[in-house]
C-alpha cells in the first residue's frame, strides 16, 4: 500500500488518484502529511502565480431563494430572514464604489429569486460590461436553463459560480429537499463549460453526513470536470436550519483539502472563503498558506449584509467595502503575500481570449452554422 506521502508526490505528478487513493489519503493523513501537502501547493501556487492574491468584490444583491437547502440560511422555509433585493441603481452603485476601491471582478450573487429572471438581469449585465470593460463579471445565481445561462454570456458575463455541493447522489439527496435534483445540477455545470464561462465548481468540506467516500467522490468530479474556479469552505451551521445542531466542517480537513485540490488543478482561482475565515480568526491567511489564491471581500451594501447570511457568525457583517479591503491587503501583506488589481483570469482564459471566441460564436449564428 502507498504511504500519504506517496499519495501526495503521485497527486503532484500527475495531477490525478484513484477513488481508492483517494479515501486512503483522506483516511490516513497525519497532521504531518497535512504540513507537507500546503507546503506543497504552496510551492506549486507559487510557480504559477508567483506571490499574488486575487481580489473579488462579491455583491449579494437578493437573499429570495426558492429553494429549500437544508444547511442555508437563506432557505425559503426560513421564515426569521429579512428578505431584500437590491434596485439595480444600488447593485451599480456597489460595483461603482467597488471599481474606484480597485476591484475588477465583480461576483453577483444570489439566492434562486424569481424575480431576478434573464428580462431583469440581462440589462444589467450588459450595462456592467460596458460601464467595466476592463472587468470580468462573475455570476454566482444558482441553476437556471441553458437558454438563460447564454443569454448572460452574450450579454457580457465571463464567469458562473455554482458549487456541486457534493458529487455523490445520495449525499446530494440528504442535503436537499425532494424537488431538488442531483442530474440536474451537474448538467448545468456542463451547460455552463459548454457556453464558454469560466467555471466554478465545488463543496462544503464537513457537511453533514459526508464521508471520505463522497470527498473523494469530489474530487475526482473536479478532475473531470477541470473547472477554472473551485470554491470551497468548510461547512457553517445556521441556527434556523434542520442542521443547527450539527458540528461544522474543520479547519484542518479544509486546509488539506484546499492542498489537494491546489495540487490535482494547478493553475485553478482557489479562493480563501469568508466561511474559513469565520471558524478561525486567521483561516483565510491560512487558506492561502495551503494553496488558495483569491480573497472576496463583500461589496454588498453595509445595511444589508446583515440579512445575507448563509450560516451563523459570517465575519465582516458590520465593516464597509473601503475597510474591507484594507484589511484585506494587511492580512494578505502579513503572510508575506501581494493582493493584485486585475480581472486575475483562469489562465488561457484572457479577457481578449474570451472576447475572440464570443465574436466566433456570433459569427458563426449569423451565418447560420449553428
Ligand atoms: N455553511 C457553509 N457554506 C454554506 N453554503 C450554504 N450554506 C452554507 C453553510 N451553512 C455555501 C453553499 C453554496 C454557497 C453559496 O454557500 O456551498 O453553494
Amino acid at each position: 500500500m502507498s504511504t500519504t506521502h506517496d499519495l501526495l508526490a503521485r497527486l503532484e505528478a500527475e495531477h490525478a488518484l484513484s477513488h481508492r487513493d483517494w479515501v486512503g489519503l483522506i483516511e490516513n493523513r497525519t497532521p504531518d502529511d497535512e504540513s507537507h501537502a500546503a507546503e506543497r501547493a504552496r510551492a506549486v501556487v507559487r510557480g504559477v502565480f508567483g506571490d499574488a492574491v486575487y481580489l473579488r468584490g462579491i455583491v449579494e444583491f437578493t437573499n429570495v431563494c426558492k429553494n429549500d437547502c437544508l444547511y442555508c440560511g437563506l432557505r425559503r422555509s426560513n421564515a426569521g430572514l429579512r428578505r431584500y433585493r437590491l434596485s439595480d441603481d444600488v447593485l451599480l452603485d456597489c460595483c461603482r464604489r467597488g471599481y474606484e476601491l480597485g476591484f475588477r471582478t465583480f461576483v453577483l450573487q444570489g439566492g434562486e429569486d424569481l424575480r431576478f429572471d434573464d428580462e431583469r438581469l440581462v440589462p444589467v449585465v450588459a450595462f456592467l460590461r460596458e460601464r467595466f470593460p476592463d472587468c470580468a463579471i462573475t455570476l454566482s445565481l444558482g441553476e437556471r436553463s441553458h437558454e438563460s445561462y447564454q443569454a448572460l454570456f452574450d450579454a457580457g458575463a465571463n464567469r458562473y459560480l455554482l458549487r456541486h455541493e457534493t458529487a455523490s447522489p445520495a449525499h446530494y439527496a440528504r442535503l436537499h429537499p425532494g424537488d431538488m435534483s442531483f442530474e440536474h445540477r451537474i448538467r448545468c455545470l456542463w451547460d455552463l463549460k459548454g457556453i464558454g464561462y469560466q467555471v466554478g465548481a465545488g463543496m462544503m468540506v464537513g457537511s453533514p453526513f459526508q464521508t471520505a467516500d463522497d470527498l473523494a467522490a469530489d474530487m475526482l468530479f473536479l478532475h473531470e470536470l477541470q473547472p477554472q474556479m473551485v470554491g470551497m469552505g468548510p461547512f457553517v451551521p445556521h441556527h434556523a436550519t434542520p442542521f443547527a445542531g450539527e458540528r461544522a466542517g474543520t479547519l484542518a480537513d479544509t486546509l488539506f483539502l484546499l492542498s489537494c485540490v491546489r495540487l490535482m488543478l494547478p493553475g485553478v482561482l482557489l479562493p480563501a472563503t469568508t466561511a474559513l475565515g469565520t471558524i478561525a480568526p486567521d483561516g483565510r491567511e491560512r487558506g492561502i498558506l495551503a494553496g488558495a489564491n483569491v480573497v472576496m471581500p463583500s461589496l454588498t451594501p453595509q445595511e444589508r449584509r446583515g440579512d445575507y447570511l448563509l450560516y451563523d457568525n459570517k465575519i465582516c457583517v458590520s465593516d464597509d467595502s473601503a475597510a474591507c479591503i484594507g484589511c484585506m491587503r494587511r492580512r494578505m501583506e502579513s503572510i508575506g503575500r501581494r493582493l493584485v488589481v486585475g480581472r486575475g483570469d483562469a489562465p488561457g482564459f484572457g479577457a481578449g481570449a474570451g472576447a475572440r471566441e464570443r465574436a466566433a460564436a456570433a459569427c458563426r449564428r449569423l451565418e447560420g452554422g449553428e
